[in-house]
């Protein structure tokens, strides 16, 4: 078994297929693009953490060196408990992405710098990179994580198959990510660049004139022909084709081979440095602030509301409002304060827009705006909304729908369920419908309200039906599901009821722990691992304190919490649902993949449902206070929600807290994922479930997103859908949530086990913002309902990239002494800054530093002169500020005034330089004083 270690090119758990764990940290140390993303992202991610901190007067000590404890010193002890979940899913959205440009543009040039596409590949790199600055200045994190791990492919892959390193290149090349530099002396078509290599493992492939002339080439990569231009280098390896044609060989550095260790070293160390400086380029752009928010680094949760502002919500918007400025005001300066508010409105025809802000008292005012009109007796636009909610907020999200109607657009049931199960969002309702009299529920209507109940159910959340008077107690549910680190013990749902027990394990880092039972007149007693029982006649009892609001009833159980199995009875006589939830950093964070072939194999995400007839794999990130190795995982199964039959899975672990699970046989009906382990620590058995639920699916839609759109430019995207159950007449319902036009058939004939093409095109408007994302989905549905599948994809629409260059940040000025102690001292710094022809300034910061920046505009010759002063105490000698003009480009001025303490001058020879050094400084800055 050959030990691969393979650069560029290599997707994630490819060494799974020749049963060699290399690609994750903690395997076997090979290099990959997903490690060598990783540790650019971490390198990347603790250098900005610390300027935050620092500049928030705070010391940046993270207690470890797990991402867990980096990320707990980043937002501080100010923070309550910081769950990595959410991080950990940012990055994976990041690797996967990149991953996937080995199966997506398996065969695309450009994509991988093969055969000297070196334009194409460094346009996707520098428009890549205009989209995802575009992208986070709109908020669309989502979109932009996307992008960023496609474009970090592309560059990594630079570095491995062309000949940069051959030439003797210790630096990374600029041009590839400086949209104002160009990228010269490539060997033309008719240059011959390499030499024949029978063996296929020569360590010099390379004519001495192209090293000699430094023309830049790389390899020709022939996946389906033999074919490459006279006298070529190839990629080389089994895959490509070419490889046997004179000259044979190849010069990709993909693989750690005795023949080019350290070419290969050259190129994974180049390749990580360039990754780093194409992050940097992007913070500068996103500010310190929004590139933490990129990384999926943020305090608590998200607050989502979506609310009914129709005329017959009158007296509902008021309470709807209270009960909001109460849960706002509850956490407003509390450790649980969310990270962001998210708020959607609709009404009748109109729904929006999404309106987010990370200040609760634009939130509050933004809700005091919202009033009751219109819509009269007719149900709404509640789930165009709920689609705006579900792809504004960030996955595994709760969002909150406060309404009284049923919705009128139920059109868009395929769509939500495609988004809630792709986003991983829980949707609770609160119905105040029961209450209206004025409404007639005619049968039509009940129909929509059970469309609320099995959007909830699907998506992991609940129903609350709530009489006005009882809404201000639903208020404590979503207090308690709005907090930071919420995990899902256990979740299930009965229907019709049936008399059942329900086991559930507690383990020492739960807290805050509630049980949910929504159901109309049931009775259930809950008991303790020590055999104390409680029925739900006690409010309030020896083990927890019991609610009700409308059909829900609230079970908080009494702290300190017994660890240790937990059993609740139900005896019911309608359907129900059980939700048990508590506050834990231990957490698991889950995709289902599949595998794929091609040069560079690997697993890949699925966004649908998994394939019906196949094993379902799992790839799991475990997640816990000091890192995953305190957590041991014992189980993972699939497990039904509405009955209780269980699949267990095969659990290959990868290291850095990864798993691969391998499920045979899959429940047939819709299942959530199950974890059972030890907390080390604590030695005590946990147990944690999914709450968005799957099934399995004989159709399979897919389609690849290959670049942004334009404004007022017609879009087309290909798409395919296959069965392999029955074929017949599918019905394809394509949705997105900007509004944008779709054309599209909405009628597919399909022969059993054949792919078929279709097209769908989006003219987003002229006026349509350069950054905006645009999330469709594509769903398929057989004959009768039977059954369905559907795509989700992030589309972005970029206006053409005209500014090239970026902003000029001159340094005219320093002054100050910094002397002795530093204590009293402060120093400042005067600036020039200007734009030329381009865009215009949009944006100056303090990327690092802790003192104060002031400027003034002033026009000079036709010029805009931005000057700028900042000062700071001796005590922080650095800064470096950051311009950022109106398409992000990026200008940077940094400085350092050399702190004279006494103490730290002392001994060493390096340190007498230094001082000379200082020394020098000292004069030209008193010089320049005066
Ligand atoms: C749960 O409680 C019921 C009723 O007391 C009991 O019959 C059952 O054995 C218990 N199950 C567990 C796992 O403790
Ligand atoms: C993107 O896909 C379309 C449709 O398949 C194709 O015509 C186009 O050439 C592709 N563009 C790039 C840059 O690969
Ligand atoms: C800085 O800009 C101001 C305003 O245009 C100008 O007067 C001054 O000469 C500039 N300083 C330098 C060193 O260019
Ligand atoms: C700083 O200034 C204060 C008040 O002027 C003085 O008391 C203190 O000794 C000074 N500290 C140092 C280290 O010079
Ligand atoms: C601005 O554009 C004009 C005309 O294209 C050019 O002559 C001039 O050099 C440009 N100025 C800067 C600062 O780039
Ligand atoms: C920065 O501004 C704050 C508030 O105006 C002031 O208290 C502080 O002294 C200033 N710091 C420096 C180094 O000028």
């Amino acid at each position: 078994m050959e030990m691969r270690s393979e650069v560029c090119g290599v997707a994630l758990l490819v060494m799974l297929l020749s049963g060699v764990q290399a690609f994750l940290p903690g395997g076997n140390g090979g290099n990959t693009h997903v490690t060598i993303t990783e540790n650019a992202l971490m390198k990347k991610m603790s250098e900005v953490c610390k300027a935050v901190v620092e500049s928030e007067g705070r010391e940046f000590k993270p207690t470890g060196s797990s991402v867990e404890e980096l990320l707990g010193a980043c937002l501080g002890s100010a923070t309550g408990q910081v769950s990595a979940a959410k991080f950990h899913e940012a990055l994976n959205q990041i690797y996967m992405e990149n991953s996937l440009v080995d199966r997506d543009f398996m065969a695309s040039n450009p994509h991988h710098f093969n055969s000297e596409s070196f334009s194409g590949g460094r346009t996707l790199i520098t428009q890549g990179t205009a989209a995802i600055k575009a992208n986070i200045r709109k908020g669309s994190f989502q979109a932009a994580r996307e992008t960023l791990g496609r474009v970090l492919h592309t560059l990594q892959d630079f570095y491995s198959h062309s000949n940069w390193v051959e030439l003797g290149n210790k630096a990374t090349y600029p041009a590839l990510i400086r949209p104002d530099l160009t990228i010269s002396n490539i060997a033309d078509i008719y240059t011959p660049t390499c030499s024949d290599c029978a063996s296929g493992t020569c360590p010099n492939q390379l004519q001495p004139f192209i090293l000699s002339r430094k023309k830049l080439t790389s390899g020709y990569m022939g996946l389906f022909s033999a074919y490459k231009p006279k006298g070529k280098c190839s990629h080389g390896g089994a895959a490509d084709l070419s490889s046997t044609q004179n000259p044979r060989g190849g010069i990709s550095k993909d693989e750690r081979r005795a023949h080019n260790a350290d070419l290969h070293n050259t190129a994974v160390s180049l390749a990580t440095e360039a990754s780093l400086e194409l992050l940097e380029d992007i913070r500068g752009a996103a500010g310190n602030k929004d590139y933490l928010r990129l990384m999926g680094i943020a305090r608590s949760a998200v607050l989502c509301f979506v609310i009914d502002t129709t005329g017959s919500m009158a007296d509902d918007i008021a309470e709807a409002k209270r009960v909001s400025y109460s849960i706002i005001d509850s956490k407003k300066g509390t450790q649980d304060e969310p990270s962001e508010y998210i708020l959607v409105p609709f009404n009748d025809p109109d729904f929006g827009p999404l309106i987010r802000t990370a200040d609760p008292d634009v939130m509050k005012a933004e809700i005091s705006k919202l009033g009751a009109s219109g819509g009269g007796d007719a149900p709404e636009m509640c789930l165009s909304g709920l689609q705006l909610a579900l792809t504004g907020a960030p996955a595994s999200s709760l969002i909150y729908v406060f309404t009284d109607a049923p919705a009128k657009d139920t059109h868009l049931e395929k769509n939500i369920k495609a988004l809630t199960h792709r986003t991983k969002s829980a949707v609770y309702y609160l119905l105040t419908a029961s209450t209206r009299s004025k409404r007639s529920v005619s049968p039509q209507a009940r129909s929509g309200f059970q469309l609320y109940y099995d959007l909830a159910l699907a998506s992991g959340g609940q129903v609350i039906k709530v009489s006005k008077a009882d809404l201000p107690r639903a208020t404590d549910i979503i207090i308690d599901t709005s907090t930071s680190a919420l995990v899902t013990i256990l979740q299930k749902a009965r229907d019709p009821g049936s008399v059942e027990s329900f086991p559930f394990l507690l383990d020492a880092s739960v807290s805050k722990v509630t049980v949910y039972i929504t159901g109309d007149s049931l009775k259930f007693t809950l008991h303790s691992p020590s055999g104390v029982s409680q029925s739900d006649s006690a409010g309030k009892g020896s083990l927890a304190v019991i609610q009700t609001v409308g059909n829900l009833w609230r079970v908080q159980l009494n702290t300190p919490i017994e660890t240790g199995l937990w059993n609740i009875s139900i005896v019911p006589t309608q359907a129900y649902t059980i939700k048990v939830t508590g506050q834990s950093v231990n957490t698991f964070i889950y995709n289902f993949v599949e595998d794929f072939k091609g040069p560079h194999p690997g697993y890949a995400v699925i966004y649908g449902r998994p394939q019906k007839g196949l094993p379902a794999k799992l790839l799991l990130t475990v997640t816990g206070q000091k890192g995953a190795d305190t957590l041991k995982v014992q189980e993972v199964a699939l497990v039904e929600v509405s009955g209780s039959r269980l699949a267990d899975g095969v659990i290959q672990e990868m290291g850095g807290g990864k798993f691969l699970v391998t499920v045979n046989e899959v429940p047939e009906g819709e299942f959530v994922v199950m974890m059972k382990g030890e907390d080390v620590a604590t030695s005590s058995r946990f147990q944690r479930q999914s709450t968005t639920l799957t099934s399995l699916s004989n159709v399979i839609v897919t389609a690849t997103v290959n670049s942004t759109l334009l404004p007022g430019e017609d879009f087309l995207l290909p798409f395919t859908v296959m069965t392999s159950g029955t074929g017949g007449t599918y019905t394809i319902t394509i949705g997105n949530d900007r509004n944008i036009p779709l054309t599209y058939n909405t009628k597919l004939n399909l022969v059993s086990g054949v792919s078929t093409e279709s097209t769908v095109i989006l003219k987003p408007p002229a006026n349509t913002a350069s950054g905006t994302d645009v999330t469709l989905t594509i769903a398929a549905e057989g004959p009768g309902g039977a059954d369905s599948n559907y795509a989700v994809l992030r589309l972005s629409v970029l206006a053409k990239v005209t500014d090239l260059t970026p902003p000029v940040c001159e340094i005219v000025r320093v002054s100050g002494i910094c002397l002795s102690s530093c204590t009293n001292y402060t120093w400042d710094l005067s600036v020039n800054i200007t734009d030329g022809n381009g865009s215009g300034i949009e944006d100056i910061s303090v990327q690092q530093g802790r003192g104060n920046f002031s400027q003034v505009a002033v026009v000079d010759g036709g010029v805009t002169v931005v000057m700028g002063r900042y000062s700071a105490s001796c005590c922080a000698p650095d800064v470096t500020l950051s311009v950022v003009d109106k398409e992000g480009n990026v200008g940077k001025c940094s400085y350092s005034v050399q702190n004279r303490g006494g103490v730290s001058l002392s001994l060493s020879l390096l340190l007498w330089a230094c001082l000379l050094l200082s020394a020098l400084n000292t004069m030209q800055d008193v010089l320049l004083l005066f």
